[in-house]
């Protein structure tokens, strides 16, 4: 097992890539903390996890509330004793050009996005610190490396969460604790879902183009992304860290 004993977060847990990460990390040992403001989603993934013998428990949190996000560390430290891992993975979606989006729009999107980063980190280093170092993952997006149409606060959102990534890789290097992000491409999940229906027209037609823009000729799959932030969360990967690993079907290669 990859993960063995290790106590990990995962925000975002109640759906799409948090919750095929959740299943994956528990099957590879860790004991997950399962964190989403979704609770009906959450607590189905943490049946999913029981089901096949795994080790869960689900804390609801708004990762945008300082408040909410140090409750999750506390019930974490409550339950499991430390921390280990932190998948900062929840995330919000907005389709509008800069003219149109709302000031309400972007503070929405960067609060969850990035500001969510910042404040579970920010209560969760410390308690990595405690026991020796521990790896942090961000979930990013080809969308933090290159500008997608219609997509300004979210494009911006995701490019600050690769350069955050880079910072705390620096200044916490020397407590042992790695911090990498992942870009994912086009991932069929209930957001992908959504973009798709926020652009209109015939779904499936678009979908297909976006398909032609990944060179692998598939959209990725949650588990694509859960695997990649299983390799991230491991000591397989203990000279990794500032890295932004795209896993993007090619789309970003062109
Ligand atoms: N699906 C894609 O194509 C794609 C591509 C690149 C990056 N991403 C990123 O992957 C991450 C996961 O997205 P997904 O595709 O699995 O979407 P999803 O909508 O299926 O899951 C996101 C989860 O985050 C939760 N969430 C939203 N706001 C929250 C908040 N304030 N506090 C706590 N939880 C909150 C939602 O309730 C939901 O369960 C996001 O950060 C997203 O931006 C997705």
């Amino acid at each position: 097992m990859r993960l063995k004993d290790k106590i990990a977060i995962i925000t975002g847990a109640g759906s799409g890539i948090g919750r095929a990460t959740a299943k994956l990390f528990a099957r590879e040992g860790a004991k997950v903390v399962a964190s989403d403001i979704f609770t009906e989603g959450c607590q189905e993934t943490i049946n999913m996890i029981k089901s096949s013998g795994g080790e869960a428990i689900m804390v609801k949190a708004d990762v945008s509330r300082a408040d909410q996000v140090q409750a999750m560390v506390n019930a974490t430290l409550e339950a499991f004793g430390q921390i280990n891992i932190l998948f900062n993975n929840a995330g919000i979606e907005l389709s509008a050009l800069i003219t149109e989006t709302s000031e309400e729009d972007w503070d929405r999107i960067m609060n969850t996005n990035l500001k969510g980063i910042f404040l579970c980190s920010k209560y969760t280093i410390p308690e990595m610190i405690k026991v020796g170092g521990g790896s942090i993952i961000n979930t990013a997006s080809i969308a933090g490396l290159v500008g997608f149409n219609n997509l300004g606060a979210y494009n911006a959102s995701k490019g600050g969460v690769v350069i955050l990534t880079k910072n705390m890789a620096i200044d916490y290097a020397h407590y042992n604790i790695r911090v990498n992000c992942i870009c994912p491409g086009a991932i069929e999940t209930s957001m992908m879902e959504r973009i798709l229906e926020m652009w209109g027209g015939n779904i499936e037609a678009i979908k297909q183009q976006f398909v032609a823009l990944h060179p692998i000729g598939r959209l990725g799959k949650p588990e694509d992304i859960a695997y990649a932030a299983l390799y991230l969360a491991s000591d397989e990967s203990s000279f990794v860290t500032g890295s932004a690993l795209v896993v993007d079907g090619g789309y970003t290669a062109r």
